[in-house]
């Protein structure tokens, strides 16, 4: 069987980090919002005596001996369902990595729903968003199969908001990237503990008083005047995730289109955020 489908990336509009957990993690209090910007997938899958999972593509980040979060996807699938299969995936990257947009997650998880497709939806979406929080904390969110949700605890307690379509860049630096636990760890040194976020306004006008991210405080592109002035001018600018990437939200294409001239100097992707979701 060949499925074909997408895996979205998402921004968060505030994030807040709250306290560290027993576990080593953090408590958070996030907006996750889907955007258009998507990752291509092809899938092949036969019925076999065995596991067995390749994955090709411009997949060029991926470390030596590190396992790829599909093929734990695969495994975590073929164990919940207890069924066997060869995969083949052919991905199409055109989500940055260590972006802060949840790339590398969104990919598993939409590994995830295309096998349950596959197998005749024998999991619940409430089974897989559960037990998807062991591949990590982004994961849930983009198999709930929703584009726009309140998220707590690690970021798996999903609670669905009124989802919008403003346009958006997303601006970064290469040199920037930082990967999660790092991010974290850095912000343990702060000294003063976070707030929870306000409830949900849809109403972009309203975004800049109400909704921070913690993750601000530890990116360099902030740093720099020419960045932070023009980027003050959008209706809404903030780190996505844990960074390194800058979101900025517009009102409309044509402001957009303006203040995307003025960052010509900067790498940037134009996208929008994904109000309907049919996958
Ligand atoms: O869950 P995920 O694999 O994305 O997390 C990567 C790292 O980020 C964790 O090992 C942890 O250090 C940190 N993290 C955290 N609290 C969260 C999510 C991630 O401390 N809620």
């Amino acid at each position: 069987m060949i499925i074909h489908t997408k895996a979205y990336a998402k921004v968060n509009i505030g994030l807040s980090v709250l306290e560290r957990r027993e576990d080593g993690y953090h408590n958070l209090d996030t907006y996750f919002h889907l955007t258009e910007l998507a990752d291509d997938l092809t899938l092949e899958v036969e019925e076999g005596s065995v596991t067995t999972v390749t994955i090709e593509g411009n997949e060029d980040y991926l470390a030596p001996g590190q396992t790829d979060l599909m093929e734990k996807a695969a495994h975590l699938f073929s164990s919940l369902c207890d069924m066997t299969f060869s995969l083949k995936v052919s991905i199409e990257k055109h989500i940055p990595h260590q972006a802060g947009l949840g790339g590398g997650s969104s990919d598993a998880a939409s590994v995830l729903l295309a096998l349950n497709e596959a197998f005749g939806n024998s999991l619940s979406r409430d089974v897989l968003v559960t037990s998807s929080l062991a591949l990590g904390s982004d994961v849930p969110f983009f198999v709930s199969g929703l584009c726009c949700a309140h998220g707590s605890s690690r970021g798996e307690i999903l609670k669905e908001e009124t989802a919008v379509d403003y346009p958006i860049l997303i601006v970064f630096r290469p040199g920037d990237k930082v990967s999660t636990g790092k991010a974290f760890s850095l912000l343990d040194e702060r000294t003063v503990a976070s707030s929870p976020l306000p409830g949900w306004n849809a109403d972009l006008s309203s975004w800049r008083g109400l909704y921070h991210n913690d993750f601000d405080f530890i990116q360099p592109i902030l740093k720099d005047i020419a960045f932070s002035s023009i980027a003050s001018r959008a209706p809404y600018s903030s780190t996505s995730g844990s960074g390194s990437s800058q979101i900025l939200v517009f009102g409309s294409e044509e402001e957009r289109v303006r203040l995307a001239k003025e960052l010509a100097g900067f790498d940037m992707i134009i996208s929008r955020f994904k109000k309907f979701h049919f996958e």
